[in-house]
C-alpha cells in the first residue's frame, strides 16, 4: 500500500545534510504560509502555527504527528507551544535519527508505517503535514482504491485517539492535468523519479474519506504559498550547487533543480495546490 520503506528512502534519505543546505533552519520539507513576509524560515513557523491550532495544540495534551520529517513541527510543538510529550512517525531512519539528535524532552520518534502503527496510549492531538502523497500509489488510484486507503487511514487516526481530540492536516493537491507535454513528462517524472509510490491527492477525495470519523470544521488552500517556497528552496540548492556537485554528484543536483522548478510551475499553473484542514473527531 503506497510508498514502501525503500521508496521513501529515495524521497527523504540523499543525506541529512543535503536537505539542510536548501531548507530551512528546522528543515521543514513542507509549504510554509508568506502572509505578510518574504522570509521562509518565518513562513514555515506560520505554518506550523496554523497546524497546531487546527489540531487545537495545548501543553496538557498528548500529540502525534504523523509523517514527522526532520522533527520541525515535534520540535516547535515543544519548545513553542509547551506539548510535554509528543509523539513522531516516518519510514525514514535519516528523519528518526536527526529528531535524536535534536534531544527534545517528551519526544518519541519511530520509524514504523501508519500503516502498522498501534500505540498503547492514546492521543489528544493529531498532526500530519503532507504524509498523505505517500499512502496511495498511482496504479492503486487508477484502479479506483484510494478511497478506501484513505479512508482507512483516517479510521486508523480516529482509533488512535481520545474523544474530542482535533487533526491539523495539510495535503498536497492535483488540480489539473498540464496540457503541454514538456509539463506532463517533468510532472510525471517528479512523481516516478524524486517520490516512487507517492500521488498527490484530489480534494474531494479527502473529503470523501474523512466521514463518518471527521468532521471538516475549515479547509484554507495555499497554491501561490506553495509555489513561494519551492521557489525558495530552487534559490537556495541553486547557491549550493558547487557544493551539491562536489558532495553528492551531479545527478543529484540536476535531478532536484528539474523537480523544484517543475513544482514552481506546477503551482503557477494550477496543476496543483495545497491544503490545509481542520478536522474534529465524531464522537
Ligand atoms: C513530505 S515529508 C513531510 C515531513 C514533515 N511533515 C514536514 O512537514 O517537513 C513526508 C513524510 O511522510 C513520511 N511517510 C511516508 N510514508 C509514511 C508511512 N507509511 N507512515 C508514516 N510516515 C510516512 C516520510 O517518512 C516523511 O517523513
Amino acid at each position: 500500500m503506497g510508498s514502501t520503506q525503500e521508496e521513501v528512502e529515495v524521497s527523504y534519505d540523499v543525506s541529512n545534510e543535503f536537505f539542510r543546505l536548501w531548507l530551512d533552519e528546522r528543515m521543514n520539507y513542507t509549504c510554509g504560509i508568506f502572509d505578510g513576509t518574504d522570509n521562509l524560515e518565518e513562513a514555515q513557523v506560520k505554518k506550523l502555527e496554523w497546524i497546531s491550532n487546527a489540531a487545537k495544540v495545548t501543553p496538557e495534551k498528548r500529540v502525534l504527528d504523523i509523517g514527522c520529517g526532520w522533527g520541525a513541527n515535534i520540535e516547535y510543538m515543544v519548545t513553542t507551544r509547551g506539548v510535554k510529550d509528543a509523539t513522531g512517525i516516518t519510514l525514514s531512519r535519516a528523519q528518526a535519527e536527526e529528531i535524536g539528535a535534536r534531544k527534545l524532552p517528551g519526544v518519541e520518534a519511530h520509524v514504523i508505517s501508519y500503516a502498522d502503527f498501534q500505540p498503547e496510549q492514546k492521543f489528544d492531538a493529531v498532526t500530519s503535514i503532507c504524509m498523505m502523497e505517500h499512502i496511495s500509489t498511482p496504479e492503486q488510484a487508477r484502479k479506483g482504491e484510494h478511497i478506501s486507503l484513505y479512508r482507512d487511514y483516517f479510521k486508523k487516526v480516529w482509533e488512535w485517539t481520545n474523544p474530542g481530540a482535533h487533526f491539523g492536516l495539510q495535503t498536497i493537491l492535483r488540480n489539473r492535468v498540464p496540457r503541454n507535454r514538456t509539463d506532463l513528462r517533468d510532472i510525471g517524472w517528479v512523481t516516478y523519479k524524486i517520490f516512487p509510490g507517492g500521488l498527490s491527492l484530489r480534494l474531494e477525495d479527502v473529503i470523501m474519506a474523512v466521514n463518518p470519523h471527521w468532521e471538516v470544521m475549515e479547509i484554507r488552500t495555499r497554491r501561490e504559498d506553495y509555489g513561494k517556497t519551492t521557489g525558495e528552496w530552487l534559490r537556495r540548492l541553486r547557491l549550493n550547487e558547487a557544493a551539491i556537485r562536489e558532495k553528492w554528484g551531479d545527478e543529484v543536483f540536476t535531478d532536484y533543480e528539474r523537480y523544484l522548478d517543475t513544482c514552481v510551475r506546477g503551482f503557477d499553473k494550477h496543476y496543483q495546490s495545497l491544503a490545509q484542514y481542520s478536522l474534529r473527531r465524531i464522537d
